[in-house]
């Protein structure tokens, strides 16, 4: 009985001091790294999505690879973008903290943006897909980066 005591406080306790020790090391700089690699990632998916859907390459068999890291990977944009990750060589716009409403319609229209294409994909014609993946694109990527992130160059 004793054991399982101590064995859940020291799970307790452990806990406790790793969740500190996070807090403490919460540093912007990484987290806007962090967040513009996790974009590049995004961007690699729907890159390979592209070659995919316009037959330039034999992977049709890895578009579900890609449809599923997008779509888990949206669903974890709001995180990326925490308070006092606003300064420094970061390209989001101060809209992403000064309106916060609007930030999330445009996190929820590029997921249901991305429902909408995956419909489209399991119908299986290939010329109705192409279109629906340009729309995808500018209903999800385009349109949140229109309001949300600076142009680069
Ligand atoms: C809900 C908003 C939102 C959606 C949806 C979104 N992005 Fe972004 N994206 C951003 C913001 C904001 C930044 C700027 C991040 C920064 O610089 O801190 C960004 C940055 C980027 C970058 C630049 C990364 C770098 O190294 O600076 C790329 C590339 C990118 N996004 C690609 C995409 C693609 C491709 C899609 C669609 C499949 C997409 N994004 C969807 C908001 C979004």
């Amino acid at each position: 009985m004793s054991k399982i005591l101590l064995f859940v406080f020291t799970f307790i306790f452990t806990n406790v001091v790793f969740a500190q020790n996070f807090s403490m090391d919460f540093n912007p700089e990484m987290v806007i790294k962090y967040r513009k690699d996790f974009m590049t990632a995004v961007k690699g998916h729907n890159n390979d999505i592209k070659a995919i859907v316009y037959g330039a390459v034999p992977f049709d068999n890895h578009l579900n690879i890609h449809l599923s890291s997008l779509e888990q990977m949206f669903a974890e944009i709001e995180s990326l973008f925490p308070e006092g990750s606003d300064f420094g060589e970061t390209n989001a716009k101060n809209a992403v903290w000064e309106n916060p409403e609007k930030f999330k319609k445009a996190i929820a229209d590029a997921r249901q943006a991305l429902v909408t294409f995956q419909q489209a994909v399991a119908r299986g014609d290939k010329a109705k897909t192409k279109a629906a993946f340009k729309k995808f694109g500018r209903s999800s990527c385009g349109s949140c980066h229109k309001s949300f992130k600076k142009k680069q160059n």
